[in-house]
């Protein structure tokens, strides 16, 4: 086909304007919708997670893990929040004994209710919390789109489909960040979360002695480590028990996770096999060895992935309802 400059430019023109607008109208969100109905909603989170982070660093893992669990069942509209009986989504298996931080979204919440009564969303909160915890971890910062609205209906048998398991196989991985219009290399990027955070020994054991049904332990894990592991989680222990997911830098956002793997010292089987699996040669394998070199882009990255992340599904307009507390849908 022949194309004279204009032409080509001319659809180029075309091609980007229906980008931004598609982006725009699409997500519907923006860093500055609470301006002027709660101007002090930014320093008021932040407080709210210093404070959290000063009593507990591993906090900051868990809230980041909660937007993330919120935005993949139902778009993020703050319905993990919701307590709920055992068909909601606090109660299903990545949750159950497992998901945390609860509390610290309340006390954010009473605060923020006690500045602008009634204005900001449970999903909005949760979405600058989880930003300021990847900040004070020592991770990159960015502007959260806000206007997301909450959601009525906690849904955990869409918790139990959608959002990946430790035991998945790759292919599942990347099939359930398709399924919110995610990427392979979403995985990647935002898999680097587990830089920080604990993982309870049930999350991996099964790698340590009888991998596979094949009775031996996952032969991708580093020997030392291992050794290590085996001695935390012995076979009948405790399955509660934790292990730091990145062994170099437990609570310091960096690139160490990516580096770990490299070295076959990832903790679940779903961080492992973004580099060791026969299928990650094609798929995340090159990532995963780029950002073990690169950690500028690893941390720009993960703020352009966390938006994108952030966008997935919200309710907006006169959808849903802005919640008064964020544990239960308004009367
Ligand atoms: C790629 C698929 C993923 C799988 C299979 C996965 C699985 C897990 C599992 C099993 C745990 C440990 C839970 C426990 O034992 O209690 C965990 C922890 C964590 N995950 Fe993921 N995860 C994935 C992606 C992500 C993403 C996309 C994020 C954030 C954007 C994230 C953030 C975290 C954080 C921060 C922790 C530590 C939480 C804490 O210490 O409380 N993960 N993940
Ligand atoms: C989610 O999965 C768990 C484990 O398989 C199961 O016990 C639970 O009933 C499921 N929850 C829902 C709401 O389907
Ligand atoms: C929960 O999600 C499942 C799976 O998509 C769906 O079949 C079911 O209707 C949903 N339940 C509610 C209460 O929305
Ligand atoms: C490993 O697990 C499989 C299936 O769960 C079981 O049949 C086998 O006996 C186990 N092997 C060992 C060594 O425990
Ligand atoms: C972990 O603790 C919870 C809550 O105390 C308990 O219900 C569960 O059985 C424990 N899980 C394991 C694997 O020990």
């Amino acid at each position: 086909m022949i194309m004279n400059r204009s032409c080509s430019s001319n659809a180029y023109f075309w091609l980007m304007s229906f980008f931004i607008l598609s982006v725009a109208v699409r997500s519907q969100l923006s860093p500055y919708f609470y301006a002027k109905t709660c101007p002090d909603l930014f320093g008021i989170v932040r407080r709210e997670v210093q404070n959290a982070l000063k009593n507990e660093m591993r906090m900051g893992a868990s809230l980041l893990r909660l937007h993330f669990h919120d935005c993949f069942v139902n778009g993020c509209d703050g319905s993990i929040l919701l307590d709920g009986d055992e068909d909601s989504e606090k109660f299903a298996a990545p949750n159950l004994n497992s998901a945390r931080g609860f509390e610290v979204i309340d006390r954010i919440k009473s605060s923020v209710e006690s500045a602008c009564s009634g204005v900001v969303s449970c999903a909005d909160i949760l979405a600058i919390a989880a930003r300021d915890s990847v900040q004070l971890s020592g991770g990159p910062f960015w502007f959260v789109p806000q206007g997301r609205r909450d959601g009525l209906v906690s849904n955990g048998t869409l918790a139990n489909i959608s959002i990946p398991a430790p035991t998945d196989t790759l292919d599942t991985i990347i099939s359930k960040f398709n399924n919110v219009g995610l990427d392979h290399k979403d995985v990647v990027t935002l898999s680097g979360s587990h830089t920080i955070g604990r993982a309870k020994c049930a999350s991996f054991s099964k790698r340590l002695f009888n991998f596979s049904e094949i009775g031996a332990p996952d032969d991708t894990i580093e020997t030392d480590t291992l050794t290590e592991l085996q001695n935390l989680c012995p076979e009948s222990g405790d399955g509660n028990i934790t292990s730091v997911l990145d062994q170099d830098s437990a609570d310091q956002f960096d690139n160490h996770y990516f580096k770990n793997l490299l070295h076959g010292k990832g903790l679940l089987g779903s961080d492992q096999i973004l580099f060791s699996s026969e299928d990650a040669t094609a798929t995340t394998k090159p990532l995963v060895q780029f950002y073990s070199e690169n950690e500028r882009f690893f941390l720009m990255e993960f703020a352009y992935a966390m938006v994108k992340m952030g966008n997935i599904n919200p309710l907006t307009g006169s959808e849903g309802e802005i919640r008064k507390n964020c544990r239960v849908v308004n009367s």
